[in-house]
């Protein structure tokens, strides 16, 4: 039989261990204080409510936040009373390659005003979030889409390395369009995988080794990031090298209720198609495979 004393001896240690459950470091459900760090933030594609939880919350225990004028009309509430900065120019993301050689690569046409201006504006980000994170505020930079997909921000992980980054993910206008076309991208009849480009082999003299040729010889289903791809350019080329009934479309503004929109057609027609659309704008996606093929 168990004594009073001994039952108030259980129930003290019982106590003493959910305590240090609950707060001592690398127990599960502790509460382990977040240090303060730079976190690349996706408020995801289209409509503001495409935004993940974990954004919000990353966003909320924010004290400084790169963004623009536009995020901060989309999101007055999560916004309200934080340091807002303009994010940094995208032309660091430009000629991120050639600003790391220290602009020093024969060839590199940058007139040396702009390597200046674009050499000051990085190391200006550079020393802004670095004093905030060491002065013990978490900082974040907003961006749209999947940062780890031609996003114009990632260099951010990179040159932020001893402050221990870290990436917040979100709705990418891949899923958004994914969602548009309401197909299986991967299950395609001549492949199962999709490939993901900019169709940069486009570009003159490219050096990489994703060419359309080698890109088509797997049939896999493609998906392309356009900045301001040559369309036309683009459907010649591919016809080259698909069947002219292989299906195409385009997803115009992904993940906007109101504006989106699907361009349907073959390799064959949809110049045509997309020329009747009207003016298309920057945010549309370009889709190519059989996985369509079921589509009216
Ligand atoms: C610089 S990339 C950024 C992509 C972004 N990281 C993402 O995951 O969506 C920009 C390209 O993404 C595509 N894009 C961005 N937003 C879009 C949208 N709402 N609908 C369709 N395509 C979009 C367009 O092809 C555009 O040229």
């Amino acid at each position: 039989m168990i004594s009073f004393k001994n039952h108030r001896t259980r129930a003290l240690g019982a106590l003493i261990l959910i305590v240090a459950y609950l707060f001592l470091p690398g127990s599960s459900g502790a509460a382990i204080p977040d240090p303060a760090r730079f976190f690349l933030v996706s408020v995801g594609c289209g409509d503001p409510d495409n935004i993940t939880l974990k954004a919000q919350k990353t966003i909320e225990k924010s004290q400084l936040v790169f963004c623009s004028e536009k995020m901060k009309a989309l999101w007055p509430d999560m916004l309200k009373g934080k340091e807002c900065l303009p994010r940094p120019t995208v032309a660091i993301h430009k000629y991120f390659v050639a600003l790391k050689t220290g602009f020093s690569v024969p060839g590199t046409v940058i007139k040396k005003e702009k390597q200046v201006q674009v050499k000051k504006a990085l190391e200006t980000f550079i020393q802004t979030v670095t004093q905030a994170v060491k002065s013990g505020k978490t900082v974040c930079l907003l961006d749209h889409g999947d940062p780890c997909i031609y996003g114009p921000y990632i260099w951010t992980m990179e040159m932020l390395k001893d402050l221990d980054p870290k990436v917040i993910p979100g709705v990418s206008s891949l899923n958004a369009a994914n969602a548009a076309l309401g197909k299986g991208l991967t299950f395609g009849n001549a492949s199962h995988s999709a490939i993901l480009t900019n169709a940069a082999d486009l570009k003159k003299d490219y050096p990489g080794a994703d060419t359309l040729d080698r890109m088509a010889a797997t049939r896999s289903s493609m998906v392309i990031f356009t900045m301001f791809t040559d369309f036309e350019k683009l459907v010649g080329e591919l016809k080259a090298r698909y069947p002219e009934q292989t299906p195409m479309a385009l997803v115009v503004k992904a993940g906007y209720d109101a504006q989106e929109r699907v361009i349907q057609g073959t390799l064959a027609d949809i110049v045509s198609r997309v020329k009747a659309a009207g003016k298309i704008p920057f945010e549309h996606l370009i889709y190519l495979g059989d996985f369509m093929e079921t589509v009216e």
